[in-house]
């Protein structure tokens, strides 16, 4: 799979340069510096942890009273230091399916006085309740995140719904603001992002798009956009994928003055063929790549929706979770979903963050299912271990965009083909910070061939160019909890700049994330 990189650079002279990659280069790209308009927001790189397996449960928290995993307050020192790296922008919490049957009143106050509940979605185990409103705000604080919560719409009401917004923003008097205050937090913790509810369609209610909409109307309007900072937003429940119906009938009927989001879920699964996360087929891989590509589909024609009735753009798709899911690992809990994460994540990744970046005007949150030891994890623990994956190196490369200014991209060239099936080889997007760098992502899903990439920036001349990679061997590699590094990012020797003019060899199976200065 490797290729030799000293046979195919020539040197840079354009006029021996240009005639070679004129003839042989399978990507062409152009990269258009001058035409930016749309801010990419940081919170596109947002997660989300669920009361779900090992997640919030020997993931983040191992309690206060733990002396063998350093913590505070009870949340693993480990985690925190490292999900830092990724300058994690929001965090969405308490689920998930979860989410509709947590009751929040039975998760603050004295541990020892909270009831327990059993999480019917995942595993059928009792939840103690002793990671909470408290906790979580807590682990916010601690990774310098904007909490995300999803309050209880399928077996919650509006009052209790309510109560929770203005026990966690109120800084007035009212008996939300006491009851928190007694329990040790004086200040509110002005929380912006609350979803309204989680899979309305499906595990948070089994409702139709028409009378969700109904549904949101109410609980939206006992949670007024001025609690918190002033902006509140109220986030729907979005479409299961594809389903276009869902989307019209949420623009259509709830009145925008109610609604700052509505969001998406996408997994790039086959839910009648799950593969293994580490033993798969190149086909395997291929069909994981397809749906992780089909991002691009769901996001256009939502988008699409949301403009005929939102023009101006006000309400926000947000893809509150996407990711890769597998087979549970042999001998874990199948409630549990918990998986390896390999180089077909870190493809999956790459490619869905750059179809959020260009797609910037309208994707203005999206949050990756889930941070620890659930699905696409960045980040698995076994006891006092802990690994970080190939999605976290992709995450952390890709943090150059947040809140970049995006560069509108055009990729052209080769394809991958897998039997009789091909689809796009490279998936790209760019950027320019507010320091004045321009980055450019570009991810090569083949897992045969590289890429010869000619980018022709149009409105833009640079003098340097320099890049990171994450590669390896075989599609199939990961890190375990004894070669925690056999994954990670390295110096990228293989681009070559002239003014305007960028040549790239992108390597099989490869994330590339170049700075242009
Ligand atoms: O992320 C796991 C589950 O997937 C979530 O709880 C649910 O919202 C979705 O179906």
């Amino acid at each position: 799979m490797r290729f030799p990189l000293s046979s195919f650079w020539r040197p840079i002279s354009a006029a021996v340069f240009l005639p070679f990659y004129a003839a042989t280069a399978q990507t062409h790209v152009v990269l258009n510096a001058d035409l930016g308009r749309d801010t990419i927001s940081r919170h596109i790189y947002g997660h989300f942890s669920e009361h779900l397996g090992k997640c919030i449960y020997g993931g983040y928290y191992v309690g206060e009273g733990n002396t063998k995993i350093p913590n505070t307050r009870g949340i693993r020192k480990d985690v925190v230091e490292a999900l830092k790296k990724l300058k994690i922008p929001n965090l969405r919490w308490p689920g998930g399916c979860f989410a509709d049957t947590y009751h929040w009143k039975d998760g603050i106050g004295p541990k020892a006085k909270r009831p327990s509940m059993v999480n019917t979605w995942w595993g059928g185990v009792t939840e103690d309740n002793s990671f909470g409103t408290h906790e979580f705000l807590d682990l916010c604080e601690q990774l310098g995140t904007e909490p995300y919560i999803t309050g209880n719409v399928g077996s919650g009401t509006v009052q209790e719904f309510a109560q929770w917004v203005q026990y966690v923003n109120f800084d007035g008097v009212s008996p939300m603001s006491a009851l928190r205050k007694e329990n040790g937090r004086d200040k509110s913790w002005k929380v912006q992002f609350w979803g309204v509810g989680n899979e309305a369609w499906g595990c948070g209610g089994n409702m139709t798009a028409e009378y969700y909409a109904n549904v949101y109307r109410m609980f939206a309007t006992f949670i007024p956009a001025s609690w918190g900072s002033g902006s509140l937003w109220r986030i729907a429940s979005g479409a299961n994928g594809a389903d276009y119906h869902w989307t019209e009938v949420l623009m259509r009927d709830i009145p925008h003055g109610l609604l700052e989001g509505i969001a998406l879920h996408h997994y790039s699964v086959d839910w009648n063929h799950r593969s293994s996360a580490t033993k798969f087929t190149e086909a395997e891989y291929f069909d994981t790549m397809r749906r992780a590509l089909q991002m691009e589909e769901l996001v256009q024609k939502h988008a699409t929706i949301m403009d005929r009735y939102d023009p101006q753009k006000k309400v926000a798709l947000v893809v509150d979770e996407w990711g890769g899911w597998y087979d549970v690992e042999p001998g874990t809990n199948p409630g549990f979903l918990y998986q390896q994460n390999s180089m077909r994540d870190a493809m999956i990744a790459g490619i869905t963050l750059n179809t959020f970046n260009n797609h910037a005007d309208r994707v203005r949150m999206a949050n990756l299912a889930q941070t620890v030891n659930v699905l696409q994890a960045v980040v698995l623990t076994n006891e006092e271990r802990m690994l970080v994956t190939p999605t976290f190196h992709v995450m952390e490369m890709y943090a150059v965009h947040h809140d970049a200014l995006m560069l509108p991209i055009d990729v052209r060239g080769a394809t991958y083909t897998v039997a009789d099936k091909s689809l796009p080889s490279v998936s790209a997007s760019a950027s320019r910070d507010r320091g004045g760098l321009t980055h450019l992502s570009l991810v090569n899903i083949d897992i045969n061939r590289a890429q010869e990439v000619a980018v022709d920036i149009r409105g833009g001349m640079y003098a340097s160019v320099s890049g990171r990679i994450l590669t390896s061997e075989r599609v199939q590699d990961h890190n375990t909890f004894d070669s925690p590094d056999h994954v990670k990012p390295a110096e990228f020797k293989g681009a070559r700049l002239d003014g305007s003019k960028l040549r790239v060899q992108l390597p099989p199976c490869s994330v590339v994330v170049l700075t242009l200065r």
